[in-house]
């Protein structure tokens, strides 16, 4: 819904948005509401971006739109480049910090900052349904824009706002973030430990310059994605299989999704687990 009330507040028919092939569907979907011309360029290809962006130099508004961490591969978006591009193309620069929130950066605020250009992103989009452990999307950006989506975005206006419990929730796990630097340390730890065990087991991983709790199993066909998520499951696992159309034709996959209470020997039991899995 944030995503939605972004995109449809600042973009319409005279503007062009440029979007990453592995942004989240949310956006993808909000981006062909808003009425915008849409053009996707391939996967953190920003030579392409720059050809797209050099092309419609014309229209009224670019943004240029993406996932921090995507969130099917967990590999990440190349923030300085396409904020170096937004600035040589006069474009807006919208981040979805979904999967970057609470476990990137020092401070735990997310790839941005992890990539050190927290100035140089116009709008970060996220959400409090993940490292936050509760519900809502958060929009930070500069105050007139969040002026004129406390005025246009349809999808605050005509919801209602979220019960005090839960934003008593997201105070709560702001406040973690914060204090608990600990807790991202530990995934980062865990994350590096599981990605290299599953390189050993022949998987080939998205290449990444950002070690994230996200890990994908990726075994092409879906049936083979299937038997390693039951299999996995059988261990006292729960990975999910996740099958075209969330992801491209034959690029099924089992995610891994890791958090910081893990203890070394839920770890263990994974790493076993992958030890008796059927062939990759
Ligand atoms: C990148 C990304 N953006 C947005 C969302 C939507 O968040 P929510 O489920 O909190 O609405 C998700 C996942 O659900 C996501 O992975």
């Amino acid at each position: 819904m944030a995503n939605l009330g972004v995109l449809t507040s600042l973009a319409n028919q005279d503007d062009v948005i440029f979007i990453d092939k592995l942004t989240h569907a949310s956006l993808i979907d909000a981006a062909r509401f808003c009425g915008a011309t849409v053009r996707v360029f391939p996967h953190n290809n920003t030579e392409k971006l720059e050809r797209l962006l050099e092309r419609y130099a014309d229209a009224r508004r670019r943004l240029i739109v993406t996932d921090s961490v995507f969130s099917m591969d967990g590999d990440v978006a190349d923030l300085p480049k396409l904020c170096a591009l937004a600035a040589k193309y006069d474009a807006i620069t919208v981040v979805d910090e979904a999967h970057g929130t609470g476990v990137l950066g020092e401070h735990g605020s997310g790839l941005c900052e992890l990539q050190n250009v927290t100035d140089q992103v116009d709008i970060v989009i996220s959400t409090a349904s993940k490292a936050l452990g509760s519900l809502g999307g958060i929009v930070t950006a500069q105050e007139p824009v969040i002026k004129t989506l406390i005025n246009h975005a349809r999808s605050l206006i005509y919801t209602t706002a979220p019960p005090p419990s839960q934003v008593a929730c997201i105070a709560a796990a702001l406040d973690a973030i914060t204090s608990e630097p600990q807790r991202r340390i530990r995934l980062a730890e865990l994350s590096k430990r599981v990605r290299e065990a599953v390189m050993q087991k022949g998987f080939v991983l998205p290449a990444t310059t950002v070690q994230t709790p996200i890990i994908p199993l990726i075994t092409g066909e879906s049936d083979a994605a299937i038997a390693l998520s039951t299999h996995l499951n059988q261990q006292g696992i729960h990975a999910p299989a996740i099958r075209p159309p969330t992801v491209a034709p034959n690029a099924a996959r089992v995610r891994l999704s890791l958090r910081c209470d893990l203890t070394d020997e839920h770890v263990d039991q994974l790493i076993k687990a992958f030890a008796s899995a059927p062939k990759a």
